[in-house]
């Protein structure tokens, strides 16, 4: 394993992509958790998204969780967006850091932002010019990047598209969403390396969730490519309980728990991050699919 990277960038996404997904929880309680992960050393948190509160209604409360928060100078917090209107709202509350999603199918992108993949791109050049205006960077998630659940498969070559119109509208980084778990590693080799060859200056980041167990897996091939930023949620926090088979993204306690053992430093103190998930439990009152969270460090020793 002598070629993996020494160190990766984590980015923090329980606060928006998994409790946007579980039951409503208080203002205070995402305060707490945000708060939480600021002391867990990790160097990225995207802490809400400004997108309109009926199509969820969990980040209704966006600017108030952002002016609540505790901000630590050594984090780097970022808010997603659908569109420009959520990225005036971003930049208007003083994010320098936006990501803007568009999903790779056109079913997926037409029920998350009711709009064809093709509109929404027409819109990332104003989204990205936005954010330079304001001095912010703005990075383009491609969803359903590995798979979509309404049309199955989605070609490379039709990802790489839509990477490709972000990239020459200015973005300033790529991310890849594994929306549904779909990916397995030989997806995530030919997709990486794709893009790696289409658009080798641009930072890329990947977002897996853990829905068919590969989350762990798909990250590990991502690492031997080289990949160094990745997303991941407390606890493995996420996945509505109501839609059936839906799961939170690949757990940041068990990807830092793993990937520091094979000699990748994360920055993040594993035991200030079991407190943030066991918070995470408490807040969301059940029990959350971290599996570090419950067998401990693998060093820990049974009595
Ligand atoms: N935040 C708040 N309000 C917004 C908004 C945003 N980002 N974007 C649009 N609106 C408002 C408009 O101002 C307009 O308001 P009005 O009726 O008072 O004039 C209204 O919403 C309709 O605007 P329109 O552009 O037609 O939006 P829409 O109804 O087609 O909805 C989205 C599009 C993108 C706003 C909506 O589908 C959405 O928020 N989706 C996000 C889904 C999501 O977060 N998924 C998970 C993350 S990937
Ligand atoms: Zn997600």
């Amino acid at each position: 394993m002598s070629d993996l990277p020494p160190a990766l960038s984590l980015r923090e996404v329980g606060p928006r992509d998994g409790l946007q997904n579980e039951d409503p929880v208080p203002t205070a309680s995402k305060v707490a958790l945000i708060d939480a992960l600021s002391r867990t050393g990790v160097g990225r948190i995207e802490a809400v998204s400004f997108v309109h509160p009926k199509a969820i209604p969990q980040m209704a409360d966006a600017d108030e969780v952002w002016q609540r928060i505790d901000r630590d100078p050594t984090v780097r917090y970022s808010a997603l967006v659908p569109n420009l209107k959520g990225a005036e709202r971003a930049l208007a509350q003083g994010f320098r850091e936006i990501e803007v999603v568009v999903s790779a199918s056109d079913t997926h992108n037409r029920k998350n932002v009711n709009r064809s993949t093709e509109e929404s791109l027409d819109d990332v050049a104003a989204v990205v010019a936005a954010a330079h205006d304001a001095h912010a960077t703005c990075q383009v998630i491609v969803s359903t990047a590995f798979g979509c659940p309404y049309e199955g498969d989605v070609p490379v070559e039709r990802v790489l598209w839509a990477a490709g119109r972000a990239v020459a509208d200015g973005a300033d980084g790529l991310s890849y969403g594994d929306t549904t778990g779909m990916a397995t590693p030989t997806r995530v080799t030919a997709l990486v390396g794709e893009t790696r060859m289409a658009y080798a200056e641009t930072p890329l980041n990947l977002h897996f969730h853990n829905t068919r167990g590969t989350g762990l897996a798909n990250v590990l091939a991502a690492l031997q490519l080289g990949v160094t930023d990745f997303d991941a949620s407390v606890g493995g926090l996420g996945g509505c309980p109501y839609a059936p088979g839906a799961t939170g993204n690949v757990c940041t306690e068990d990807l830092v728990h793993m990937v520091e053992d094979m000699g990748v430093a994360t920055g993040v103190d594993l035991d200030a991050l079991l407190d943030a998930a066991r918070l995470a439990e408490a807040l969301v009152g059940r029990t959350l699919p971290s599996q570090v969270l419950r067998a401990g460090p693998r060093t820990r020793r049974s009595a």
